[in-house]
């Protein structure tokens, strides 16, 4: 039985992420893909109240379409950190409240943001007295992006995504994120990009359609020089779900700077001048898309909504 503190609760605000470059290499013998990727931290957030209570550990989420049982990855973060503790049996002693704004199955990395939170807030709560290295160790065993959401900002992903190398902060950027009806499933996404390399299924290809537009190959502005955007799980994405290039060409008639799908999709994220996202974003709306206004987090104030 941990130590517990006297009924202390921890409020952690996870951020939402993007993917500015994502290279996927070949599939290794794990199943996992090789990645290097350029992650960038959004001021899109979710909530989770993490207080000491006695009794089996528990989890309530009331949005709709989010488990709060065990397939939570909160939970798995859950058991990753008693484990790690030397505690035997299920997680007890505490109880967390999550209230969801990042979308789920958009590729913002909203169940790694939760994950990383819970890690922080338990790790408090059940005076585990983790360092955030430990923690950002432990969140790789929990899911790829989980130990990026346990550091924000700007950082290049490798690997698998987990071990991560920081950059310079991008300048702040306006950031429109457009959430459509469907969502995708991280694995899913790979397995088409598996299925379209083996048939020889190219990009150009893709872009040829032209219901699936791809982004303007424009470069955006970075304190060490400049970016262009990329994403090699758009093009095997979009072919099976042309509204992602609907999105992207919406974006770009707004003014975006630039506008791609992020990670394995389905949102698609658009960066526009800090002041330019709102009103962009009001033009965007349609009943079947959710249009999220953002802009691009630092390092460090990633940190202080992380509570870290
Ligand atoms: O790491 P995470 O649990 O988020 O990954 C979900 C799924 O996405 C994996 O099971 C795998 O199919 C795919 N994936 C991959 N290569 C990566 C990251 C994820 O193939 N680098």
């Amino acid at each position: 039985m941990p130590n517990l503190p006297t009924s202390r609760t921890v409020i952690v605000r996870p951020s939402a992420k993007i993917n500015l470059t994502l290279h996927v290499g070949p599939k290794r013998d794990d199943g996992y893909h090789d990645l290097r990727t350029l992650l960038q931290s959004i001021t899109l957030h979710d909530t989770l109240t993490i207080s000491a209570r006695r009794g089996p550990f528990g989890l309530a989420c009331h949005m709709p379409g989010v488990p709060s049982d065990r397939s939570n990855l909160v939970w798995r973060a859950a058991d990753v950190l008693w484990e790690a503790m030397g505690q035997t049996g299920a997680p007890r002693d505490a109880h967390i409240k999550l209230e969801k704004v990042i979308p789920s199955q958009a590729g913002l990395g909203g169940g790694s943001a939760d994950a990383a939170a819970a890690l922080v807030g338990l790790n408090t709560v059940w005076g585990a007295r983790r360092s955030r290295r430990d923690l950002m160790r432990l969140g790789a065993l929990i899911g790829s992006d989980v130990p990026f959401c346990l550091q924000g900002g700007t950082a290049l992903g490798a690997a698998r995504g987990e071990e991560l190398y920081p950059v310079d902060d991008t300048h702040r950027m306006g950031v429109v994120v457009i959430k459509p009806s469907f969502g995708v499933s991280t694995a899913e996404a790979y397995g088409w990009l598996d299925e379209d390399r083996k048939a020889s299924v190219t990009a150009d290809a893709a872009a040829a359609r032209p219901d699936a537009s791809h982004p303007r190959d424009v470069e955006i502005g970075w304190p060490s020089g400049a970016l262009a955007l990329s994403n090699d799980l758009m093009a095997p994405v979009s072919r099976r779900h042309p509204e992602i290039g609907e999105m992207v060409a919406a974006c770009l008639a707004q003014g975006a700077v630039a506008a791609q799908m992020s990670g394995s999709g389905s949102a698609v994220f658009a960066l526009f001048a800090e002041t330019g996202a709102a009103r962009a974003a009001r033009q965007l709306k349609r009943p079947d898309w959710l249009v999220l206004v953002s802009r691009t987090q630092t390092r460090r104030e990633a940190a202080r909504s992380m509570g870290l």
